[in-house]
């Protein structure tokens, strides 16, 4: 089994973009870490970014037969729009965690709504960093518990 990481638009800019609503580290460090976790527990960790909507559907697509047995998904911008890549997530049936780096729910209204919570294993919101990396670590040691039967 791996563990896919996705990250939505403009998440490629961390470190630079508004650094105090989404801290300093990178998402190259990010994904480092997370890489490092999955290997020290014997299990690989594939991450993924993109801009582009249809991109990360078809990746989300791909996971179905790439061994995939769970995502932890930052959608960005796309929580509050997608429709799209949400019922991508919905028909590869592959449980998965939403986190957010900044508390959405201290923010703008448009940014209460996601389109993803509701079919999430759990959702990590505010924590910066560290909710990629919690949610992978549930992903870890609970993740196979997470699957529930696939449809055919
Ligand atoms: C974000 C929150 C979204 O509202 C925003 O569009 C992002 C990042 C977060 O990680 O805090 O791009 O998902």
């Amino acid at each position: 089994m791996q563990i896919l990481v996705l990250h939505g638009p403009n998440l490629n800019l961390l470190g630079s973009r508004e650094p105090a609503v989404y801290g300093a580290a990178t998402l190259a460090e990010i994904d480092a870490q997370l890489m490092k976790m999955g290997a020290d527990a014997g299990t690989p960790v594939a991450c993924f970014q993109s801009n582009h909507e249809g991109a990360l559907i078809d990746r989300v697509q791909a996971a179905r037969t790439d061994g995939t047995g769970f995502i932890v998904i930052n959608p960005a911008a796309l929580t509050h729009t997608s429709v799209g890549l949400r019922d991508a997530l919905a028909a590869v049936a592959i449980p998965f965690i939403e986190v957010h780096l900044s508390n959405v729910h201290r923010r703008e209204a448009f940014r209460h709504h996601s389109y993803f919570s509701d079919l999430a294993v759990g959702v990590i919101i505010g924590l910066g960093p560290d909710g990629y990396r919690l949610a992978l670590d549930h992903a870890l040691r609970h993740g196979a518990a997470d699957r529930g039967p696939r449809p055919a």
